[in-house]
């Protein structure tokens, strides 16, 4: 009998350098890798040749499997096979559904063990030269979603809309207008904001406004998901680094995607 188990791994952000030694290494004992679509696809390749690879996320609108459907899923594969790896975006903790997965393997008596992953709350940004705090400008910084289940605006997007902190919003694309209502309303029209789409990826894109024309801005250059949204006047530090390395021939190397 395979000896069932299951690994939570983080795979970061996109850029498939973006994941910890301990995950590639776990990786490396997996007789079954269950993937998101978030996951670089160049990473199964540190999985074992004769490992099986399945995809479970969602790809082009077409059906997704459910986390019903993943949980069983975990649960038969790992009986079937023994080490099941689920290679999970960012970070498993962070909007990751880690918790339902864990607690239907410990249910069926799989042992499970988690490695943390870069999450892209933290990582797209700084890639962008954003940071979250800056003395003097930021002391902290909310990570929320944008949209609930329901599809409806989160309610802490209202409270961090009150807080002088960075706010980092996931899952938010389909409701931007509404989002940047809230935050005009807490009187910050004329805060940066910074949208980027497929950070860490070839496929990165960035437009930067305010919270008054952030969304006129993202529909006229068609960004969509994957996104975050950064609001806060830390997004000025990107163009202001910028200029600062440029002139101080620093030894920072930008990689050009
Ligand atoms: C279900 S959440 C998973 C987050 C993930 N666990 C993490 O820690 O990054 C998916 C959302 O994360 C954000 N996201 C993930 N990867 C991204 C990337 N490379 N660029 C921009 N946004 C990203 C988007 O808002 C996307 O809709």
């Amino acid at each position: 009998m395979p000896k069932a188990a299951l690994s939570l791994i983080g795979a970061g952000p996109g850029d498939p350098e973006m994941i910890t030694l301990k995950a590639i290494r776990i990786l490396g004992t997996a007789d079954v890798v269950l993937y998101d679509a978030l996951v670089n696809p160049q990473l199964l390749e540190y999985a074992p040749k004769n490992a099986v690879l399945q995809f479970v996320g969602k790809r082009f609108g077409c059906h997704s499997l459910s986390q019903d459907e993943i949980n069983e899923l975990i649960i038969s594969s790992a009986r079937q096979y023994g080490h099941v790896v689920r290679l999970k975006g960012g970070d498993p903790f962070v909007f990751g559904r880690a918790v339902e997965e864990i607690e239907a393997a410990s249910r069926a008596g799989i042992p499970v063990s988690v490695v943390p992953g870069i999450s892209s709350a933290l990582s797209v940004p700084a890639m962008q030269m954003i940071p979250l705090t800056s003395r003097g400008v930021a002391e902290s910084f909310w990570v929320t979603t944008g949209t609930t289940r329901s599809g409806d605006i989160s309610g802490d997007v209202h409270l961090a809309a009150q807080s002088t902190a960075t706010v980092v919003i996931l899952m938010a694309m389909s409701r931007i207008g509404g989002i940047m209502d809230i935050f005009k309303e807490a009187g910050k029209a004329d805060m940066p904001v910074a949208v980027i789409q497929d950070g860490t990826t070839d496929k990165e894109r960035i437009v930067t406004g305010t919270v008054s024309d952030i969304a006129a801005v993202t529909a006229a250059h068609g960004i969509e998901n994957p996104a975050i949204i950064v609001i806060g006047e830390v997004v000025k530090w990107r163009e202001q680094l910028a200029g600062i390395i440029a002139n101080a021939e620093s030894q920072y190397i930008y990689e050009e995607r």
